[in-house]
Formats: structure tokens, sequence, C-alpha cells
């Protein structure tokens, strides 16, 4: 980030970045730490873990912490493995009775079984990279071919149709949630990251009872994870059932002060110091 006259000059690309690439760049291999790093959390009260996506919020830095008896924030190694890998979410959320999208993990079989409109993700990913919403069957084996490209298992899963909210869970509670509106499209890298691409409403407009209902859903599919001080989830509101569909879970989600979570923060009075504050005195 790049300081001008007081102004922050750096620009989000529109596009997800090639991590590997500014590894090589840095001269860091395959490290997933650069050198040094591990000393100067060792010399700290408690890591503040805000490494949104990648071996930041899939568990591997945790572990690595958490190996090495170093207090980090956010949730331990498991529970963020769990958020990350959407199949096994998948499969906590429905055990605990929480509605989420019909869907497995695709195994090669013929492609006439699908139900069309289906959404295809990779199971390990986030930020939207390599999700595509498919509304013609023919353009099924592309959406599969994109999100294996992440190099993981691919999930394919109806589509539901409706208004899409996520939920901040802190300490035990659930915060207001936020209502997601993209301009354009569905919720993609790009309208999650550039400026004024999605419009962010929060408290999101819901009636008492839809409120309760989705902060309760939120919660259930936090614990269902085992997930710690605090987290997001995503949910689609079904159009035609009013039900509440779990997306998934964001075991590190994006703590800008401009990203969903502080804005769900800021609707209940904590303002992003605080927020952060007491994410770091809940440290573990
Ligand atoms: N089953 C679904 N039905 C409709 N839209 C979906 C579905 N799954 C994902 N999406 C859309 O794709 C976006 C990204 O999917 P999500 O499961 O939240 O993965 P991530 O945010 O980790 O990439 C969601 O915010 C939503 O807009
Ligand atoms: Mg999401």
């Amino acid at each position: 980030m790049f300081r001008k006259n007081g102004e922050y000059t750096f620009k989000i690309p529109s596009a997800p970045p090639d991590l590997d690439s500014i590894k090589r760049e840095f001269g860091e291999g395959k490290r997933l730490v650069g050198r040094g790093v591990v000393h100067l959390c060792e010399a700290a009260d408690v890591t503040f873990l805000a490494l949104h996506g990648g071996a930041g919020e899939d568990g591997r830095i945790s572990a690595l912490l958490e190996t090495l008896g170093i207090k980090h924030t956010g949730s331990d190694y498991a529970s963020c493995h769990l958020a990350m890998d959407k199949a096994l979410s998948k499969a906590m959320f429905r055990q605990s009775g929480i509605p989420t999208p019909d869907g497995d993990v695709y195994n090669g079989e013929s492609l006439d079984t699908i139900p069309i409109p289906a959404v295809v993700k990779p199971v390990g990913c986030g930020s939207s990279v390599g999700v595509s919403i498919v509304e013609r069957a023919e353009d099924l084996q592309k959406a599969i071919d994109f999100a294996a490209e992440q190099n993981c298992r691919v999930l394919v899963e109806r589509r539901i149709v409706g208004r899409e909210f996520s939920v901040g869970i802190l300490n035990g509670r659930a915060l207001p949630a936020i209502e997601i509106i993209p301009k354009h499209g569905f919720y993609d890298y790009s309208n999650k990251y550039q400026a004024g691409a999605t419009e962010e409403i929060c408290p999101a407009d819901l009636t008492d009872e839809q409120a309760r209902n989705l902060g309760e859903k939120a919660l259930s599919a936090h614990n269902a994870l085992g997930l710690g001080a605090y987290s997001r989830l995503d949910f689609i509101l079904e159009e035609s059932t009013g039900i509440f569909y779990c997306l998934e879970a964001n075991a590190l989600p994006g703590m800008t002060p401009a990203s969903l979570l502080p804005q769900e923060a800021a609707a209940v009075g904590i303002s992003y110091g605080e927020l952060c504050e007491m994410i770091a005195q809940a440290g573990i």
C-alpha cells in the first residue's frame, strides 16, 4: 500500500493475484511464511490473524502457531479447516439440521444427472475464486474444469434463487445481518472487492422474526464447526420457500474497516478499533 498526500493509492486488482509468482518475486519459494515471521510472532503477546483466504484461513497458519505454542486470534486449526472445506462444512451443517443447498463433490459422474441451474465451486477456495453459476447444461463441463484449476475437489450444488446475506458471529452472539446486492451478476471476485460494485445494507431489511431466525442459524452453523471468537456465515434466502440456506462459513472473514463483519459490528455501536481489541482479547 503506498501513501500519497495522506491517501492510500493501492487498488485491489479486479482478478485474483497469482500468489506463487508473488512469492517467487520475494524469493520465498514454497514457504508459507517469510523468514523471521515465526520469531516475530513468538515475541508478540498475541498474533492477530487477518489472513483472509488461502493458507491464512484454512488452518495451516493456525496449526503452525498452535504447534509452536504461539497465541493467536480466531479459531483453532481444525475448525478453520472444516470451514474452508465446503464439502466438510456442508456435511456438518446437514448433521446439525442447518439448511444448506443440496449438492456433492463431483466424482466424474455423468453430467446428465446434475440438475440445472447449478453452482460449481472449488471446495477449498474463497473470494468466489473458481465459482460459476451454470444455467445451461452445455456450460457444466467448462465450469467444472474452471473450478478444478484451483487444484482441489469440485463441489456442485443446487442454485438457490433469492436475496443474499452475511452474518457475523462475535463472542457467542450474532451481529445484525448485512444484505449484499451486486449491481451486476452474482457476488463474484470483482463484485466483492471493487469499490461501489455491490450495495451492502446493514442492518438488512428483514422482519424481526426473519432476523432472529437468520441469527440463530448463523450461530448454529458457527457452533457446528466449532469456530472460535468470531466468524462470518453466508446465506441465501430462497425466494420461493422463505428458507435461509447456509452457503459457507468464513473462519477469518475480511477485516478491512470496510469489510462486512466490521460494518455489522458498527451497526451495534462497536467501532473498528473496539472490534479488533475484542478479537485480540479472545486470542487462543
Ligand atoms: N448454491 C448457491 N446458490 C446461489 N448462489 C450461490 C450458491 N453458492 C454460491 N453462490 C454465489 O457465489 C458466491 C460465492 O460462493 P460461496 O459459497 O460463498 O464461496 P466463497 O465466498 O468462499 O468463494 C456467493 O456469495 C453467492 O453469490
Ligand atoms: Mg462466501
